[in-house]
């Protein structure tokens, strides 16, 4: 049977690596085989590629990220991510191109078309059977931001406030204009109660799991 292909996607501190984890574990304890990875990263090649994007001491212009960002994309989906769903399993990644749509993407920069454009060179279009937004408000991901990073941030969670609220603006006009694909979960409560979120949506729209 082939495999499912879901991802996890929102700014800092929305608690979606802690998600992308517990949702994988329970499907292993539904005897699901699940694989859990993550972007920037999830090869040797793209760990390299995300240890020169996220260097405080390197400064990449939005194209020169961007490109990055796909070249990692396409090292992880041709050797990671496709053939485990081909085998069968459900793939759980914590970030995928949404976030180059939502990060790269924007204002004055790179055109979603053209992020697009990268993706189907790198990566043959390939996408999510789902994609899982987690949501917190504004004052809640500051909040969380400071008690995790202090001054210790990556050279993109370091950005302003400002650059996290638009880029939190941006994956909702995303999940909005592509609501087939998506499904925003509320990231406030504890991580069980959005777990239980999770589940739900995963549920309703993949079904397989109850
Ligand atoms: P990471 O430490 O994994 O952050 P988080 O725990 O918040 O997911 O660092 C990933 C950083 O890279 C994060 O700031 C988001 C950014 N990013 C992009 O800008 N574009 C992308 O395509 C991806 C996958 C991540």
């Amino acid at each position: 049977m082939e495999g499912r292909f879901i991802t996890f996607e929102g700014g800092e501190g929305t608690g979606k690596s802690t998600q992308a984890r517990m949702l994988a574990d329970a499907l292993e304890r539904k005897s699901i085989a699940a694989v859990l990875t993550r972007e920037p990263g999830g090869t040797p090649g793209a760990e390299a590629i995300r240890g020169l994007l996220l260097d405080n001491a390197l400064d990449w212009n939005a194209e020169g990220e961007a490109l990055l960002f796909a070249a990692a994309r396409a090292d992880h989906v041709a050797n990671v991510i496709q053939p485990a769903v081909e085998a069968g399993k459900w793939v759980i990644c914590d970030r995928f191109l949404d976030s180059s749509r939502a990060y790269q993407g924007g204002e004055g920069s790179i055109s979603d078309a053209d992020i697009m454009t990268l993706h189907s060179i790198g990566s043959r279009g390939y996408l999510p059977d789902l994609t899982i937004l987690v949501e917190v408000d504004d004052a809640e991901r500051e909040a969380r931001l400071s008690a995790r990073d202090g001054d210790e941030s990556d050279r993109i969670g370091g950005k302003s406030a400002t650059y996290h609220a638009k880029v939190a603006a941006r994956f909702h006009a995303l999940a909005e204009a592509e609501t087939q694909r998506f499904v925003i979960v509320d990231g406030l409560g504890t991580p069980e109660d959005v777990h239980a979120r999770v589940l739900q949506a995963v549920q309703d729209r993949l079904g397989g799991i109850s």
